[in-house]
C-alpha cells in the first residue's frame, strides 16, 4: 500500500516536471506558428471593378487560403502532381510554366473537382484578370 502511494506521488512528479521542450513560436494571436496559407494580404483598397491592381497581391487575398504553401489547394494539387511525375513543388500554382490566362479563368469559374467555383462577387472579372495574368504564363 505504501509503495503505491509512492509510486503515484512520483508519477504524478514527473509529470508536473516533463521537460517542456523549446518554447514554440507564436503566431501574433499568441497561438501556433502561422502558416503561409494564414497570413494572406489584404484586399488592395480601392474599386474592385476596376484593373491594375497587384495581381500577386490579389492572388494572395483571393487565392492564397487554399494556394499559399499549406492550403488544401497546394496539397491536393501537390499529390496530383507527384502521381503524374511532375516535381512536387509544381504543386504551388506560382511554380507553374504551364497555365494560360485562358485556362485559369475557366478553372476560378467552373471549378475543378475540390476547387469550387468562384463568382464575380467572390473575384471580380478585372481581380481574375490580374491574378490570370500574373499566374499565367507570359502571352498566353
Ligand atoms: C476553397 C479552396 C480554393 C480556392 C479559394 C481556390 N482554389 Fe484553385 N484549386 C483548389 C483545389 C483543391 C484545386 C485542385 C483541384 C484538383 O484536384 O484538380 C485547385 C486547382 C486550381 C487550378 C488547376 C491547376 C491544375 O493543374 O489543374 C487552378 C488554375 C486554380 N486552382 C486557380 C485558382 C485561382 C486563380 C484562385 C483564386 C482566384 C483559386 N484557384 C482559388 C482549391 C481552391
Amino acid at each position: 500500500m505504501k509503495h503505491a502511494l509512492l509510486f503515484v506521488l512520483f508519477a504524478a512528479a514527473g509529470v508536473c516536471w516533463a521537460d517542456p521542450g523549446p518554447p514554440a513560436v507564436k503566431g501574433p494571436a499568441g497561438g501556433p506558428p502561422m502558416l503561409p496559407y494564414q497570413m494572406r494580404t489584404l484586399l488592395p483598397a480601392g474599386d474592385r471593378q476596376s484593373g491594375g491592381k497587384d495581381g500577386g497581391v490579389l492572388f494572395s487575398n483571393r487565392c492564397g487560403a487554399c494556394h499559399l504553401p499549406g492550403g488544401m489547394g497546394t496539397n491536393l494539387l501537390t499529390k496530383e502532381r507527384v502521381a503524374a511525375g511532375a516535381a512536387p513543388e509544381s504543386g504551388l500554382l506560382t511554380n507553374r510554366k504551364d497555365l494560360t490566362v485562358d485556362f485559369i479563368k475557366m478553372v476560378v469559374r467552373r471549378g475543378k473537382l475540390a476547387m469550387p467555383r468562384l463568382t464575380r462577387v467572390d473575384v471580380t472579372d478585372a481581380e481574375l484578370d490580374a491574378i490570370a495574368h500574373y499566374l499565367g504564363k507570359p502571352g498566353g
